[in-house]
């Protein structure tokens, strides 16, 4: 674990169960900190996802945690993991091996920290995995990585590869966003929907609920 990114990640978040996860405590920042409220240029990092628990990342990792069995002894694949709720979900569970990816190595710093505060091991990964044949997996992880569309076509392509021809579990917690368009939701079952409680849904542009999509293979 990179020292000065644990510290930087220390100074400017708190620990928090004040999400649909209560069971994990995840170090965020929340409207208590003051970056909450700072401008770009206060913010020690670019672009720190990782410090929000995204209501389709928390969607993924409570139907992770209500439904054990199907990840119990699994190979788990989380890719951007943010936070790392999804993995740490999975890894409580018993799933056999997790890897929680991010190509931003704060998010995966983050990750190790908040696995050691939920008292599991999980492994991490930074590389760039979108297109990877994933061969030692047999469950991807995906929670809230369809907000740009450029991006969600790239993703959905490989997922949906992984998913029909590679015979892969592929899981997806959305709140909605608009790069789950209504042809991609076509070759998905919905798995679980969860209501957002006010709190979190004034803190995500009004986001009433998040759905938990499985990809048909
Ligand atoms: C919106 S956040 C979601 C984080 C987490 N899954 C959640 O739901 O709370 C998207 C994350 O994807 C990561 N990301 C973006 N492109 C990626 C890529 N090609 N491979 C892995 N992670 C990526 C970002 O760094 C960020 O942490």
């Amino acid at each position: 674990m990179l020292k000065e990114a644990a510290s930087l990640i220390m100074k400017h978040t708190v620990a928090t169960r004040r999400h649909l996860t209560p069971e994990l405590v995840l170090r965020l920042i929340t409207p208590e900190c003051p970056l909450w409220r700072a401008t770009e240029h206060q913010i020690p990092f670019k672009d720190p996802f990782w410090a929000f628990y995204w209501p389709g990342g928390q969607a993924t990792a409570r139907f992770i945690l209500d439904n054990a069995d199907q990840f119990k002894n699994r190979t788990i694949l989380d890719v951007g993991c943010g936070c790392g709720a999804g993995s740490i979900a999975a890894a409580k569970v018993g799933a056999k091996r997790v890897v929680a990816n991010d190509i931003d190595h704060f998010a995966v710093t983050a990750t190790k920290i908040n696995a050691g505060l939920n008292d599991v091991t999980i492994e991490t990964s930074t590389n760039d995995l979108i297109g990877a044949r994933c061969e030692e997996f047999d469950t991807i992880l995906i929670g809230d990585m369809f907000y740009n569309e450029e991006f969600a076509s790239l993703l959905f392509e490989w997922l949906l590869r992984l998913s029909t021809k590679d015979g892969k579990t592929v899981l997806i917690g959305d709140p909605g966003r608009h790069g789950l368009t209504t042809a991609r939701r076509q070759q998905m079952s919905l798995a679980a929907r969860y209501d957002l409680p006010a709190h979190i849904c004034m803190e995500n542009h009004g986001f009433t609920h998040a759905d938990v999509w499985t990809l048909n293979k």
